[in-house]
């Protein structure tokens, strides 16, 4: 795509023709932190009608920044675009390696991310075949993930962000939800979010389930191990809340069998 042509597209994606200020967060990200593939690829998945606008920030991250925006219908969306640059880059491969699911790793950064941001799609689809509750995935492309727009007028908070306005029972409740999306993930999906956590976890009516960037099959020889990491990480969170959580290595073996 010529450089002018992904410039008005980002443009019009923007509403810089109309009402957005040029020293918004949003501009600034747009025009200092993306990069050409970045900039290309949204300019790509607005003319496909993926992308109809970006409105506004919604996190920006070690990894990646997320947006809030509408689709050329009209539907509200998250944007999630990777970081093609990333400090990350160690990690994301070691977890990329352990997956039976990938088949060749790029050296390239930027392609691996590519890669990162495709498994986090399909892990999405995954989950959601399982009945868990997570944003519908809509598209991917590149290191840019559109999906559901969890949210009313402003997006759904995070477990972390709410729980000051939640009561022991709310606590209880949630507590069981997402002790039971775990195993439902694990013996029916056969996988494991690996970062199941107070801050990927949004309220929304009930609790939503972000962030499956990490997440993995079973058969990865790593999955015991995030296995264990989120049920220690939601059983010890919940009991600092007062809830009178299982014990977390008990739960741990009685998933694994062992
Ligand atoms: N589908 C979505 N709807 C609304 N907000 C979202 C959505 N996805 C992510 N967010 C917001 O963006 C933040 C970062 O997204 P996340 O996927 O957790 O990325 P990371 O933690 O790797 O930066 C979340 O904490 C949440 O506040
Ligand atoms: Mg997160």
């Amino acid at each position: 795509m010529q450089e002018d042509v992904i410039e008005r597209e980002i443009e019009d994606m923007l509403g810089l023709r109309e009402h957005r200020e040029k020293d918004s967060e949003l501009y600034k990200i747009a025009n200092e932190v993306f990069d050409r593939t970045t900039r290309e690829t949204l300019a790509y998945l607005h003319r496909r009608g993926k992308i109809g606008a970006l409105y506004g920030v919604i996190s920006t991250g070690k990894e990646a920044n997320v947006f809030a925006g509408v689709d050329g219908g009209g539907r509200r969306i998250a944007v999630k675009v990777y970081r093609t640059y990333t400090t990350e880059f160690r990690r994301m491969w070691e977890y990329l390696a352990s997956d039976p699911r990938v088949g060749y790793l790029p050296k390239d950064m930027r392609k691996l991310v590519f890669v990162w941001a495709r498994r986090e799609f399909k892990n999405l689809q995954r989950a959601m075949k399982y009945a868990v509750p997570v944003p519908e995935p809509e598209v991917f492309r590149n290191n840019v993930l559109v999906m559901e727009f969890i949210g009313d007028d402003s997006p759904a908070p995070r477990l972390k962000d709410a729980e000051r306005e939640l009561e022991e029972r709310d606590f209880e409740e949630l507590y069981s939800t997402l002790m039971s999306v775990i195993e439902r993930l694990w013996k029916r999906g056969e996988m494991v979010h690996g970062d199941l956590s107070e801050y990927n976890v949004l309220l929304h009516e009930g609790p939503v389930v972000i962030d499956w960037s990490q997440a993995t099959v079973k058969r990865n020889r790593m999955s015991l191990e995030l296995l264990k990491r989120d049920i220690r990480n939601v059983a010890n969170y919940f009991a600092r809340k007062g809830v009178r959580t299982d014990d977390p290595d008990e739960k741990f073996r009685e998933l694994a069998g062992i």
